[in-house]
C-alpha cells in the first residue's frame, strides 16, 4: 500500500450500539440498563456517596461481564481500519462512550474512553490510578495509600467532565471525515460533535440500527447493526487509500 499524503484523517464517535452484538447491554434500548436501574442510584457522585456498595455492585456486575464477551466484527473492522490509516499516512481518531475493552480486545491501539473504562479505577483519597480488573468494595484499599473504601470505579458519572475533551476538539477541527457509530445521540457533550464537524463542512455518516436523535445534523445515514454496516463501511475506505 503506498505512502499517499491524501489519506483521510476519520474521526469516529462509537456508542454502546458498536458492542451491542457482543453481548453488552446498551442504555436506551428496551433491554437496556436504564431500563433496570435509575441513573440517580448507579451512576452519579452523589448515588457513590450514599451507597457506595451499590454502585460498586452495579459496576462490578458490567466488569465481570467483560470475561464473557468478546469483540464483534465491528470492532475488528475498526482496528483493521486503524491499521490501514496509519499505514497510509492518515488517522483513526476513535472517541467511544462505551467503557468495555472490546475496542482493545480487537487490536485498536490508541482508542479515546471519553467516559472512562470499566477495567480502571482511582482513589477518592489520593488519585493513584490504577487498573482494576477484579471486583470492588466500599472496603476495598486502594494500592497506593492504603484507604479503606478509597477507590471507585474510572467512569465519568452524570454531573462530570468527560475525559479528554481538550484533544477531542482538537481533533474535530482537524478531521476530514465524521463518522458516528451506535449511539442515540442523547447525552452531551458527545451528542454535539457532529455539530461541531457540520459547522466546519466535512462529510458527516452515521451508522446505527435507527435513526439517532441527531441524524438530521448528518449528511449521509446507513441504517442496521453494526456488525454488518462498520466491516462494510471500511472495506470502503480502504479500498479507497
Ligand atoms: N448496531 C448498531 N446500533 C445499535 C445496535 C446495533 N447492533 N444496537 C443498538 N444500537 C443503537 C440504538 O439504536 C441506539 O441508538 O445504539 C444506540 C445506543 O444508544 P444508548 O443506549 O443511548 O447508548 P449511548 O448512545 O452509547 O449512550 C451514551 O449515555 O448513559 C450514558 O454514559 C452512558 O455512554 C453512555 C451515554
Amino acid at each position: 500500500m503506498p505512502e499517499t499524503n491524501n489519506a483521510p484523517r476519520i474521526f469516529v464517535l462509537s456508542g454502546a450500539g458498536l458492542s451491542a452484538e457482543s453481548g453488552v447491554k446498551t442504555f436506551r434500548d428496551n433491554d437496556g440498563l436504564w431500563e433496570t436501574h435509575r441513573v440517580e442510584d448507579v451512576a452519579t457522585p452523589e448515588a457513590f456517596a450514599r451507597d457506595p456498595q451499590l454502585v460498586h455492585r452495579f459496576y462490578n456486575a458490567r466488569r465481570n461481564q467483560l470475561h464473557t464477551v468478546q469483540p464483534n466484527a465491528a470492532h475488528h473492522a475498526l482496528a483493521r481500519l486503524e491499521a490501514g490509516l496509519d499505514a497510509a499516512g492518515g488517522a483513526l481518531v476513535h472517541v467511544t462512550q462505551n467503557v468495555d475493552d472490546l475496542c482493545e480486545r480487537a487490536g485498536e491501539t490508541r482508542t479515546i474512553h471519553m467516559h472512562g473504562e470499566l477495567t480502571r479505577a482511582f482513589c477518592t483519597a489520593c488519585d493513584h490510578r490504577f487498573a482494576a480488573l477484579q471486583s470492588l468494595s466500599p472496603t476495598t484499599p486502594c494500592p497506593a495509600c492504603r484507604t479503606p473504601g478509597g477507590p471507585r470505579p474510572d467512569i465519568v458519572w452524570f454531573g462530570e467532565m468527560p475525559y479528554a475533551m481538550e484533544r477531542i476538539e482538537a481533533e474535530l477541527m482537524h478531521a476530514d471525515r465524521f463518522v458516528s457509530i451506535g449511539t442515540s445521540g442523547a447525552v452531551y457533550p458527545a451528542a454535539g460533535f457532529v455539530s461541531a464537524a457540520k459547522a466546519r463542512g466535512i462529510p458527516r455518516l452515521e451508522l446505527n440500527m435507527e435513526p439517532s436523535l441527531g441524524t438530521s445534523q448528518f449528511s449521509d445515514a446507513r441504517h442496521g447493526p453494526a456488525g454488518q454496516l462498520v466491516p462494510e463501511w471500511v472495506e470502503e475506505i480502504l479500498a479507497q487509500l
